[in-house]
């Protein structure tokens, strides 16, 4: 097991009702608060007069920048910025998705730092301050909500690039699972093939001696899988939800990262998609991640042999490791399809014609400084190829 540093500092509130909470959770720490979210969603459910009302009866002053497309785009973390300056406002509030909070944070380091925030995700500088974000959060997908991260898509360069800092975790998230009721099929798959990218991040892992965090991954792998089936056929089962909910928040606020090396080559390959052909990001991982395994798998099969043993239950065969190993991303592969998931790229849209150009991106050739991808097995440009092919 390697060292580690945890800092997780979000407070969560979880359970009905919660999200009405939020005008007196947040008055000790702001006077001004920018409410932050996406497209029509929250207005429909009844999410935007809860919560507005909530922060007028705590007296909270506050301003609006709804507008949030998935793949969260500069240009509006750009107004917001100005918005908040101009504003004096002092705290953001996201009320949505990966998307709208990864927006709030953009802003809030953005506000705080004296350039274009663009530099900071293309440069990675390191930041010494950002406003406090606070969540109230409508989709278990992205772990946002307690992650340090941020992801953000810049259109007119057709990038889409992930800076993370301790400044970014929220300072206060509210979950209430009965929020998700609303959510359609394809975002509630979206949402769980990305919780369980994030732990396959950190499962997949040649560091040894790690099996409290292999344990902790493989049950929330497991529970996240048996609730995600129900909650997709009956989309107002709560119980299951709150597994899901809470499952997708463990997944990412690194807990199950702990003294392992990380992978992250999925990721990596994921993002690319999502800038250039603005896929939903959780459809994406949904597409490349068992091909990733099939082409990493012999580096380290111990590992491929325990996921599919403990985790998606293929009885063992000790004579055959590359038959467990193959069944049990097989077992993945219907898992996703049972969610509705897709499972190439062409269903995604995306045929050969870039599939070197995102190579290239993913793995900063393109940009004339080679960072091969992943922790299990390094990938070169022409690694991720292959793989984007083995995707097709
Ligand atoms: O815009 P609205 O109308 O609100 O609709 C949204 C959006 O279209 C809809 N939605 C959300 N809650 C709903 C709902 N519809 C009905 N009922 C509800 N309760 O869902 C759609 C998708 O929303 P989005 O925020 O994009 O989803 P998600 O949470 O999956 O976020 C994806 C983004 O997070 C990034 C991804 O790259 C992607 O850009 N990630 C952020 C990470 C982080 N900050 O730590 C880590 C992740 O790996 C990920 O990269
Ligand atoms: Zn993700």
């Amino acid at each position: 097991m390697l060292n580690f540093d945890l800092h997780i500092p979000t407070r969560i509130i979880f359970g009905r009702d919660t999200h009405k909470q939020i005008g007196t959770l947040l008055q000790p720490y702001a006077k001004k608060v920018l409410l932050h979210f996406g497209g029509s969603s929250i207005k429909k459910s009844g999410v935007y007069d809860a919560v507005t009302a909530s922060l007028k009866e705590s007296n909270l002053e506050f301003i609006e920048l709804g507008g949030v497309v998935p793949n969260p785009r500069l240009s509006l973390i750009h107004e917001g910025i100005r918005l908040c300056r101009q504003e004096g406002v002092d705290l953001i509030l996201a009320v949505g998705g990966g998307s709208v909070i990864d927006s709030a944070k953009a802003i809030a380091m953005g506000v705080c730092y004296d350039g274009d925030v663009w530099d900071i995700f293309e440069q990675q500088k390191t930041i010494t301050a950002a406003l406090p974000v606070a969540t109230v959060l409508t989709i278990p997908a992205a772990g946002s909500e307690s992650s340090n991260g941020t992801v953000v898509t810049n259109e007119e360069k057709q990038m889409k690039l992930p800076y993370g800092s301790i400044h970014l975790r929220p300072l206060i998230s509210v979950m209430n699972p009965e929020l998700f009721f609303t959510l359609p099929k394809n975002q509630v798959a979206n949402g769980v093939a990305d919780m369980m990218s994030h732990i396959f991040e950190r499962y997949f892992t040649n560091t040894l001696q790690t099996d409290l965090t292999d344990g902790l991954c493989e049950t929330t792998l497991k529970t996240i899988m048996k609730n995600a089936l129900k909650v997709y056929s009956t989309s107002q089962n709560y119980d299951a939800w709150c597994q899901v909910g809470f499952g997708g928040t463990i997944a990412h606020n690194d807990l199950l990262g702990l003294g392992r090396e990380q992978d992250w080559a999925c990721h990596g390959m994921e993002h690319e998609l999502s800038a250039i052909y603005d896929v939903a990001h959780g459809a994406g991982l949904a597409v490349l991640t068992p091909a990733w395994m099939q082409y990493v798998y012999k580096d380290n099969i111990n590992m491929f042999v325990q996921f599919a043993v403990n985790v998606m239950g293929v009885d063992v065969c000790y004579r055959d490791p590359d038959a467990i190993v193959l069944e049990g991303i097989e077992c993945l592969r219907k898992f996703f399809k049972q969610m509705g998931l897709p499972s190439t790229l062409s269903e995604l849209g995306i045929d050969e014609s870039k599939l070197e150009v995102m190579a290239k991106k993913a793995t900063g050739i393109a940009y004339g400084s080679e960072n091969p991808l992943g922790g299990l097995k390094k990938l070169y440009w022409q690694d991720v190829l292959e793989i984007y092919k083995l995707a097709k």
